[in-house]
């Protein structure tokens, strides 16, 4: 008997443990990649729009101190031919676009500015109107060149100042839009690294599990091989020695029994011959004699029926028939047996088998189907037999448990000599038993002596 390896009991620890890394894996790389991803949005949301609203304003305070150092300089300039007051109304419409820039800016600015530097603005613009105001007032008064002065000395200054001021902010805005940039770069770099961290962890977990089912699945298929072996062993040598018992008590009972019971059927004929006629003791011996030759055949028919020594006197194909019109006689089922092909020499060890299928075929028949014919059909071609043995009773029914060991023993013996056993339907109903045996190839040589 081959040796059977040691099992190592069912993966589903392992493979829980498989599953638990790699759930783990998922929902630690989810969450991750959620937060970052919110980082990201917030980054877009909070600095980077902003700062783009932001630097819009500044642009637009910017070119309206354009405008106005623009306004002054023409102002300045004595071939204009209109008084200083002309340009008053250019200058409101300006401040009340420069103080709703200014207000919006400011809104916006409220996170990213200190306070000072918000402060600053607002208050360097309102000394430059107080300027402007006064400037305008001088003018008005007729005082033209003081006027003129006061842009030259103070308003051109303050609105100097005022534009390096706002550039200095454009600047800073820049600053920080490539500094956010920078930060969305980064976090898309983690994310990628950690994507990869995740697959590469994932991939890991899975070859790991594979691998480690696939060495339980080795070791189990390679248990299951040796037990499939060992138990093909066993059944070949229960089969063997069962077959070699019937055949030596079929024997004994022949030969034995079968000669004592011919000696004891002479010795009474002879005798009856000393016996006078008409006498009592002679009716008497004749029916012992009678008796004796019942008895001679019971014996003979018990014996051909444990194991056939037609079998390997006649082959199988006699061995068949001879059977068949015993199971007329015994069960009063009609047998219809049809024979095709050239019978080639069978191996007996093939031939037991195969008539041990036919016994319990065409028995299950009489016992089960209720069935009053059976068709048995024995095929030979140059590679293989055939044996069928159909009824039209009412047939195997699958959901029924079954107890019998006949359909075990059939397989077993179709295993036996390397065929095939099926249980088909009819298309009239009933069951169909195929057994199919190749005649030549066979893997195992089982002696059944
Ligand atoms: N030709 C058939 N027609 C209808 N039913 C069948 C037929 N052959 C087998 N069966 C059913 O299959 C069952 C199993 O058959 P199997 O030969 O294995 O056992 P069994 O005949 O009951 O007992 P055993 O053969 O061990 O003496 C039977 O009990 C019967 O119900
Ligand atoms: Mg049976």
């Amino acid at each position: 008997v081959p040796q059977v390896p040691r099992s190592g009991g069912a993966p589903t620890i392992g493979l829980l443990v498989g599953l638990m890394v790699t759930l783990a894996a998922v929902v630690a790389d989810s969450w991750y990649v959620t937060r970052k991803i919110s980082d990201l949005q917030t980054l877009q949301r909070e600095l980077a729009d902003r700062n783009r609203k932001d630097s819009l304003q500044l642009l637009r305070i910017q070119s309206n101190l354009n405008a106005l150092g623009l306004a002054m300089r023409d102002m300045l300039d004595n071939d204009e031919p209109y008084p200083l007051t002309a340009w008053s109304t250019q200058f409101e419409r300006i401040r009340t676009d420069l103080n709703d820039a200014l207000n919006r800016q400011d809104q916006l600015a409220v996170s990213a500015r200190t306070p000072e530097q918000r402060r600053y603005l607002v208050s360097s613009v309102s000394q430059f109107w107080d300027a402007v105001d006064r400037m305008f007032e001088l003018a008005q008064s007729g005082h033209k060149d003081e006027a003129r002065g006061q842009i030259r000395l103070s308003l051109q200054a303050r609105q100097a100042a005022l534009s390096t001021a706002v550039a200095r902010l454009l600047r800073e805005n820049n600053q920080s839009e490539e500094e956010t940039a920078k930060r969305a770069q980064n976090i898309y770099r983690q994310v990628q690294y950690q994507v990869y961290l995740f697959l590469a962890a994932t991939a890991g977990a899975i070859a790991l599990t594979s691998l480690y089912l696939i060495r339980h699945n080795r070791r189990l298929f390679a248990r299951l091989a040796a037990l499939s072996d060992s138990r093909r062993d066993v059944t070949q040598q229960l089969m063997a020695t069962r077959e070699s018992t019937l055949r030596h008590v079929a024997r004994e009972l022949h030969d034995d029994l079968g000669q004592m019971l011919t000696a004891m059927g002479s010795m009474l004929t002879r005798a009856g011959k000393r016996v006078p006629e008409g006498s009592e003791i002679k009716a008497d011996l004749r029916e012992v004699s009678e008796i004796a030759q019942a008895a001679l055949d019971n014996v003979r028919s018990l014996s051909q029926t444990l194991h056939p020594s037609l079998l390997e006197e006649a082959g199988l194909e006699s061995t068949v028939r001879w059977y068949l019109s015993a199971v007329e006689r015994q069960t009063g089922i009609t047998v219809a047996y049809d024979r095709s092909g050239v019978p080639v020499g069978v191996e007996a060890d093939v031939a037991i088998q195969v008539y041990r299928v036919l016994q319990e075929a065409v028995t299950n028949v009489a016992r089960h189907s209720e069935a009053s014919h059976v068709l048995v059909r024995l095929k030979f071609d140059s590679t293989a037999l055939q044996l069928d043995v159909e009824d039209h009773g009412h047939g195997l029914n699958d959901g029924k448990s079954r107890h019998g060991l006949g359909i075990v023993t059939m397989r077993e013996r179709a295993e036996l000599v390397g065929g095939t056993l099926e249980f088909l339907r009819p298309a009239e109903g009933g069951t169909l038993v195929r057994l199919t045996v190749a005649l030549n190839g066979r893997k195992k040589d089982v002696s059944a002596k």
